[in-house]
């Protein structure tokens, strides 16, 4: 037991981890089952946060802007879709397996772990590398050190199913696929968004929604997952625009990083230098999470030309051209995407706001509050996106009168912010839990707001406790959260 804690204290993923089940956030997929590999749910705080970043990036990308319109399109397609775009043909990894503990493995990685750098698409040069270990008796699985290692396959990320089948046995025939990524929703719109809307070149088209990759390695917790939430900007626009918007989305993109409270330290570019055969330029947002142990990738912004329409309306016979009211000139636009996880900016913000702080602070101690000698964990997420906005509490759950003030004020309150009402425990034992799930600000309701109308509000950051007057505190609190 003591040997897990020291580890815990010492890793910050896994204290990361901890804190996520402790508090509620994440939970693995199928737990009383044993676990389901990577997969996760999301809990009740989780699930608070999610939605705050979901509206964070949807109000910066879609209801602040005149040229972005939104969609929700359905997980399932037609087939064609991922035959159109490429990926049944070559959305895959390289596997390689260990004949004896049968663990898989990505052989472009592990052939990093040798220092040898290989592009995931060149199968030839990878069997030739693993060769030359596997001679001069080097290779190795990772997990149970046998030698028994099989030659890199190719290994389609692709989730497939049947609809429609007349029997359950599956069957190509009746083949579906889980998207792979959510602009293929997008494509498959632009028609109908230009129909409908009154969009004119250049805009976007925005969406956020689950995709599923068979991913042959789904480790490092959510980083990396089976089923995950994209968030996604396909931007319609003419190829002579393309270099002034592209900059134009990458300076707004990463402004968004820095609106929600990450360092400029903390984040990076970082330029591919070999692009997808329809791209022209591509560049991500890096993160240096600490739980990671460094900078990892967790945007990418792309240049894609025309492929996509142009794929589109080949296999489908369907012409996705563009009529220049004012020129009378018909082209395919070419389109520029952003496109980042939900889940791992999810990650990104709790590895960033996750903080242990001596507690300076000595109020409240003759109630069990806050004490010096104290190490506390918090959330410093930015106001906007923590789940619980206000928590009120009560000072002492044994005097109904106390308890009766404190609920009419979160009664109040919780119509206008999402609140918690806490009356469990000592007042420093609610504030290390409010800390813990990044609750911006706590009021305690004693015996003084009885007579005087007035409670204590403590800032989660600073630790620092104002008397308001209960009648204030709505616009108080409305003016403390704007940002
Ligand atoms: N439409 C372009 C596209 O999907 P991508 O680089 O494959 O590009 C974009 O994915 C973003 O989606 C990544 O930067 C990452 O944030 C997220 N993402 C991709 N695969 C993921 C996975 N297996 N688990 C969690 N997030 C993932």
């Amino acid at each position: 037991m003591a040997k897990e804690k020291s580890t815990e204290q010492n890793n910050p993923m896994e204290k990361l981890v901890s804190l996520c089940k402790r508090r509620g956030f994440v939970f693995q997929s199928s737990e009383i089952y044993g676990g389901f590999a990577g997969v996760y749910d999301y809990g009740h705080y989780g699930t608070l946060l999610k939605n705050n970043i979901e509206n964070a990036w949807w109000s910066h990308m879609v209801q602040y802007r005149d040229d972005v319109v939104g969609l929700d399109s359905a997980i399932f397609m037609h087939p064609k879709t991922w035959e159109a775009s490429g990926h049944i043909s070559s959305f895959d990894d390289p596997q390689v397996d260990c004949k004896k503990c049968k663990a898989r493995m990505r052989a472009d990685q592990l052939l990093e772990s040798f220092g040898i750098q290989a592009d995931k698409e060149s199968l030839d040069f990878i069997n030739k590398e693993l060769d030359k270990l596997r001679k001069d008796k080097k290779l190795k699985c990772p997990i149970c050190g046998s030698t028994d290692l099989t030659e890199a396959k190719r290994f389609s990320l692709m989730v497939k199913s049947n609809l429609g089948a007349p029997t359950d046995a599956l069957s190509e025939e009746n083949v579906v696929y889980l998207r792979p990524e959510t602009c293929g929703g997008i494509y498959l719109n632009y028609k109908n968004t230009v129909d409908s809307t009154r969009v004119k070149l250049p805009f976007g088209i925005a969406q956020i929604g689950k995709a599923f990759r068979n991913e042959i390695i789904a480790r490092q917790f959510i980083f990396r997952t089976r089923e995950f939430e994209q968030m996604e900007m396909q931007y319609f626009l003419d190829p002579k625009d393309m270099k002034e918007k592209y900059d134009m989305w990458k300076e707004i993109r990463w402004d968004w990083y820095l609106e929600y409270g990450l360092s400029k330290n903390d984040i990076k570019w970082h330029k591919h230098e070999k692009l997808a055969h329809y791209a022209s330029e591509a560049w991500d947002i890096e993160y240096n999470f600490k739980s990671l142990g460094g900078f990892k990738e967790v945007e990418g912004i792309h240049a894609r030309g025309d492929w996509d329409l142009c794929q589109h309306s080949k296999f489908s016979g369907e012409t996705l051209e563009y009529l220049d009211e004012e020129t009378g000139k018909k082209f395919t636009p070419h389109i520029m995407e952003t496109s980042v996880g939900l889940n791992r900016l999810f990650l990104m913000f709790l590895d960033n706001a996750l903080v242990e702080e001596p507690v300076r602070n000595a109020s409240h101690s003759d109630a069990g509050g806050e004490v010096n000698d104290e190490t506390r964990t918090v959330l410093k997420l930015d106001k906007r996106l923590a789940p619980i906005k206000v928590a009120v509490f009560p000072l002492l759950k044994n005097k109904p009168e106390l308890v009766k003030k404190a609920r009419e004020i979160y009664d109040n309150l919780k119509t206008q912010f999402m609140c918690e009402f806490d009356d469990n425990g000592n007042v420093g034992k609610r504030y290390r839990r409010q800390d813990e799930i990044g609750t911006p600000y706590c009021i305690t309701v004693d015996f003084d707001s009885l007579e005087k109308g007035d409670v204590t509000v403590r800032d989660r950051d600073t630790m620092k406790q104002d008397r308001i007057k209960i009648d204030e505190l709505s616009d108080f609190l409305k003016e403390k959260l704007k940002k």
